[in-house]
């Protein structure tokens, strides 16, 4: 055990053993790591107050806290994007420079935020997004964040490289997940690797497929290399010597080696899409269009969702926000599937903004990152609820009842 559970030790006393702890020591203190990432909004800072979930009054109050719980090379997988992290900040600066147009005097007494994706009603359009490792910020990991999903009936989608197996975290949640799926490099190098992958989280009752494409060339994550070089603790629970992160993730565990396919990796194009489509009766969706063309070729290659994202500004350097690339994907896609999007999304405004803008439902992922690794599955708990009593005042202060009466008009032009 690394560091005292948030839950057990109240924030003062925390911060006090982390203030004496070797493990700032050695990397000079956390002061030294704020000018690698600012705070996301300006804001004034009150130290004590986020001593549990409850205290929080924004997501960023989830971040602060979490910046102190979490271990800073894990803090700093959370955080990094890529390269000088423009792709982070443009979706952030994105959304904040929209403006909202106000409509008043309706009737916003009875307010209907549910969703229909793949013929099932939800009541919520506020998504988890698929995100590696969660063991990482917090014991309890993709469990923690299963039940407060299903506690509040939030769409999940599990990622391929989870530090927890499908089936524990369906049984945690109480329903089957979505599940995302890695091809090489991250994920499976081989057909019958991906092909088994896929078939487990069949056998397991995931409905869904996320295929995710946006770090097919990699991806320069500068900001986790820096947090890393402050982190000199050894940790051998999940770590080899030198800090790389140790043996096969569980749902990569035991996979059939097969043949290395050079279909899968690098050189993968569309024409593999049919072949994977065909090799699941699961609905399937493509995770990381940004573009009217490929939200085209998504629709030649039938595939059944798309889900516009960056990867949180992950995957290529230098690139549009998700919200900017929303409208033309919207206009190419015509109602005909539904999108989802993420990345940068921190506000109800923004998920108001992204549904607007033509999107089914908006997935999160460091929002709830935040709130596990400062509180466990409280944490994760709220954070969803900020988002969804933020979403909810934003639609009635825009005098739109239900999520269909959302639209460009909702957007100011100038
Ligand atoms: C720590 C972390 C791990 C992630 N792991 C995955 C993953 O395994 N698979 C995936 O498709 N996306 C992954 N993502 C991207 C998220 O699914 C999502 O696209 C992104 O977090 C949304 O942006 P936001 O964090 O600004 O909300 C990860 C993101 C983070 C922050």
């Amino acid at each position: 055990m690394l560091r005292p559970n948030a839950h057990d030790v109240r924030r003062r006393d925390f911060l006090r053993w982390l203030a004496a702890s070797p493990l700032l020591a050695s990397a000079g203190g956390i002061a030294t790591l704020e000018p690698l990432i600012a705070q996301e909004a300006p804001r004034r800072v009150f130290d004590d107050i986020v001593q549990s979930a409850e205290d929080a009054l924004d997501i960023w109050d989830l971040q602060r806290a979490a910046e102190v719980t979490v271990p800073p090379a894990h803090y700093g997988y959370i955080m990094t994007g890529v390269d000088g992290e423009e792709t982070y900040a443009n979706n952030r600066s994105a959304l904040e420079q929209l403006r909202l147009r106000a409509r008043r005097l309706v009737d916003v007494s009875n307010l209907d935020t549910s969703v229909n994706i793949f013929g099932r009603k939800w009541d919520t359009p506020i998504m988890i997004a698929p995100c590696g490792s969660q063991r990482a910020f917090h014991a309890e990991g993709e469990l923690a964040v299963a039940r407060a999903a299903s506690s509040r009936q939030h769409l999940q989608t599990l990622s391929t490289v989870s530090s927890t197996a499908v089936e524990e975290v369906n049984e945690a949640r109480g329903e089957p997940v979505w599940y995302q799926l890695y091809l090489s490099p991250v994920g499976p190098g081989s057909w019958e690797g991906a092909t088994a992958l896929m078939q487990r989280s069949q056998d397991a009752g995931c409905p869904t497929i996320v295929y995710t494409v946006d770090l097919q060339g990699g991806s320069n994550r500068v900001t986790l290399e820096r947090y890393s070089r402050d982190d000199n603790r050894t940790c051998t629970n999940c770590h080899t010597p030198g800090g790389r992160a140790g043996g096969p993730k569980p749902m990569l565990r035991g996979l059939p080696r097969g043949t290395p396919d050079p279909g899968l990796g690098r050189s993968t194009t569309w024409e593999t899409i049919p072949r994977l489509r065909d090799a699941t009766n699961q609905k399937f969706i493509i995770k990381g269009i940004m573009t009217a063309e490929d939200a085209e070729l998504c629709l030649r290659y039938g595939v059944d969702g798309i889900w516009v994202s960056n990867h949180g500004g992950r995957a290529e350097g230098s690139g549009q926000a998700t919200i900017d690339a929303l409208p033309e994907i919207s206009e190419a896609i015509a109602g005909s599937i539904p999108i989802v999007v993420d990345s940068g999304f921190r506000r109800g405004s923004d998920i108001v903004k992204g549904i607007a803008r033509g999107a089914t439902a908006v997935a999160v992922g460091r929002p709830y990152l935040w709130g596990l690794g400062a509180f466990g599955q409280e944490g994760v708990e709220k954070a969803l609820d900020i988002l969804t009593r933020e979403m909810e005042i934003t639609m009635r202060a825009v005098g739109a009842p239900s999520l269909s009466d959302l639209g460009p008009h909702t957007i100011a032009t100038s």
